[in-house]
């Protein structure tokens, strides 16, 4: 078993006229923090977004607990343990603050938003 919780190897990624990411290595045991350092454009979010499976790579391999990891979307990344916080974020304007905060993590009854209890639990008392 590797030492290592992530491993992205190699990993290359293109957009129309820039190569964002060219034969990138990362490499995190259990339990580090690490921060990813570099001028905007250097390509951190686009590799962390790769991560995430918001985009795909050209070329590279990731391991993710010993395990090859291939996520389609964001969904199957949580699913598996990766999650991530968006720098730029993307509110939903026409929801409310709480309503954004609590996208995806509803309060439900019967399958449906049970909108009256997530307002009677948001208003401060
Ligand atoms: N969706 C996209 N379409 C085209 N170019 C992109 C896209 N996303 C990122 N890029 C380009 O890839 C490069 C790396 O961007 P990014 O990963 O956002 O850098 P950082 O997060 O380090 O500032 C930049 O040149 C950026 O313009
Ligand atoms: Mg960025």
């Amino acid at each position: 078993m590797s030492e290592y919780i992530l491993e992205m190897k190699d990993i290359s990624k293109g957009f129309v006229g820039v190569k964002a990411l060219d034969h990138v290595q990362l490499q995190v045991k259990p339990g580090e923090v690490h921060a990813l350092m570099g001028e905007n454009g250097a390509g951190k979010s686009t590799l962390m977004k790769i991560l995430m499976g918001i985009y795909t790579k050209d070329s590279g391999e990731v391991i993710f607990d010993g395990k090859p990891y291939e996520v389609a979307n964001p969904k199957e990344a949580m699913d598996t343990g990766v999650a991530m916080i968006h720098q730029e974020l993307n509110p939903i304007l026409d929801m409310a603050v709480y309503e954004n905060i609590f996208v995806g993590r509803e309060i439900t009854k019967n399958g449906l938003v049970d909108k009256f209890v997530n307002e009677q639990d948001s208003i401060p008392k």
